[in-house]
């Protein structure tokens, strides 16, 4: 008999446009997202494993001077160690914060609470677009003195963000950990988990539209808004003008010049991502009726920059778009079509994907449209496995022979 795979698979569609960027002193970081799942291990204690995304300039993150695309993949342990030669909060520190009815907040660096040594590799790379971008995972053990916290990344400085102050803006991400047992799952909360590129490329005087990828282990409703107040850090005294953010995580951008938008801006996104309960539930002590309080609230936050001429490459059908959801099966191959359009006097050279889970993801090799003109495509297929049972999100990037990049077409699909 086969296994069924309970998995939405979202797959995030991308394509390239080579623009050369100028960076300036300031401003290394790209935005990212903060997750983590918590496990009991059986004897007592918990364990919790944090996974955190993020984006940088080029050479100025942890893959550090020299990176480049055969990087991808790579751990970035050695070089890590380098960009903290200066500055040991260069990447920015991670802490736990949390308050009892005897203490007022405390707050604790991460290190002393004994964590498993950062793992860490390079996962994307653009040297036309001048990103890096890394997903690194450490674990913990639930500490015995608090049952819910808050985990915070804080750093300085995001890239100098043209509408919101300029270039040392810090960047604050968060989320909560409670021990509170759910009674329909009778487990612990699992928390909502999101992907999104370094940075995303609009058009100016268009409205520019973001859609973000989420996924939920316990299938529970997911919400997007703004982040506000602390868990936003600068960015809610700096806000991203113009930009809404729907509940279906869809964020659009009115990049106007009436708007004060122009060629080569720079803004970033703080958006929280909650997860709640399709029917009523005791969590914990507290009986939650609808969507009104997440039980979880992740956070995953990026840069935009605004471009006058964005010729933008296409993903085009038969190419499955938007939050469509499939179904998978263990030990059986899964198979879907991508289909691209350059822009004009280019042509798509090749189609790379990659996951949060270190999926397998392969391309075949690329073919032409017998149909249209132009158009290339590709098979994207991977083969999971019992173990890899869960819900998984992708991204696919189309890149054409010049580099070209455009991260706007964001298309999910689902498994
Ligand atoms: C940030 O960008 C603005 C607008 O492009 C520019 O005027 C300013 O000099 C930049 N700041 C730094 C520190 O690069
Ligand atoms: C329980 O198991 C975890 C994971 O194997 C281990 O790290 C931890 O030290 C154990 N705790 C106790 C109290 O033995
Ligand atoms: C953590 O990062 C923040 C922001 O960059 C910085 O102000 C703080 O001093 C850092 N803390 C430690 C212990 O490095
Ligand atoms: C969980 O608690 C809610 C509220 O009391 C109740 O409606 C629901 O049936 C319970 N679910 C299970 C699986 O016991
Ligand atoms: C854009 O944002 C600015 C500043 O928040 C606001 O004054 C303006 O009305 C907004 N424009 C539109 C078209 O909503
Ligand atoms: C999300 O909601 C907005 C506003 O209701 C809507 O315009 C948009 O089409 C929705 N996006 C998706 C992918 O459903
Ligand atoms: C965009 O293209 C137009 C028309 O080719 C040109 O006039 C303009 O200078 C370009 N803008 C930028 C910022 O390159
Ligand atoms: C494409 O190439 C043709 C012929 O060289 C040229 O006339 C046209 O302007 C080019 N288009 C773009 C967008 O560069
Ligand atoms: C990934 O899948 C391809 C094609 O199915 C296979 O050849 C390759 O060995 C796999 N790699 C890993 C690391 O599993």
């Amino acid at each position: 008999m086969k296994t069924i795979l309970l998995a939405s698979f979202s797959i995030v569609l991308f394509i390239y446009l080579h623009i050369n960027t100028v960076y300036g002193q300031y401003g290394h970081f790209f935005g990212g997202s903060l997750s983590y799942v918590i496990e009991d291990d059986g004897n007592g204690t918990k364990t919790i494993t944090v996974s955190l995304i993020t984006g940088w300039v080029l050479g100025k993150g942890p893959c550090w001077t020299g990176c480049n695309k055969d990087y991808i993949g790579r751990s970035t342990i050695p070089s890590r160690q380098l960009a903290l030669t200066s500055d040991n909060s260069y990447l920015g520190n991670v802490s736990i914060d949390y308050h009892t009815d005897e203490v007022d907040t405390q707050i604790i660096q991460i290190e002393e609470l004994n964590p498993t040594p950062i793992v860490e590799r390079v996962i994307d790379v653009s040297e036309n677009a001048e990103y890096e971008q890394e997903i690194q995972t450490f674990s913990f053990l639930m500490p015995d003195f608090a049952n819910i916290f808050d985990i915070n990344y804080d750093g300085s400085s995001w890239r100098n963000l043209t509408l919101q102050g300029g270039a040392d803006r810090r960047w604050h991400f968060q989320t909560r950990v409670s021990t509170y047992v759910r009674n329909d799952t009778s487990g612990t909360n699992r928390c909502p988990q999101s992907i999104s590129r370094p940075f995303y490329r609009i058009k100016l005087d268009e409205m520019g539209i973001i859609r973000i990828p989420v996924i939920d282990a316990d299938g529970d409703f997911i919400k997007c808004r703004q982040s506000d107040f602390v868990e936003a850090g600068d960015l809610y005294t700096y806000r991203p003008p113009n930009v809404t953010i729907y509940q279906n995580c869809t964020v659009s951008i009115d990049a106007t010049r009436m708007n004060d938008y122009e060629d080569d801006t720079w803004i970033a996104i703080p958006v929280s991502v909650g997860d709640y309960p399709r029917k009523p539930v005791m969590y914990g002590p507290d009986l939650l009726m609808n969507s009104k309080y997440a039980m979880c609230i992740t956070s995953q936050q990026f840069v935009v920059q605004v471009l006058e001429n964005l010729t933008t490459p296409e993903f085009v059908d038969p190419t499955l778009e938007g939050n469509h959801e499939f179904i998978m099966y263990a030990d059986t191959t899964w198979r879907t079509e991508i289909y691209a359009l350059p822009s004009e006097n280019t042509t798509i050279e090749s189609f790379t994907a990659f996951g949060i889970k270190q999926e397998n993801l392969t391309f075949s090799p690329l073919l032409d449209d017998p149909k249209r003109e132009r158009v290339m495509h590709a098979t994207m297929s991977w083969r999971p496995y019992e173990k890899d049972l869960g819900r998984h999100i992708a991204c696919v990037q189309a890149t054409d022979n010049t580099g070209y990049i455009d991260v706007d077409k964001v298309t999910a699909v689902g498994l």
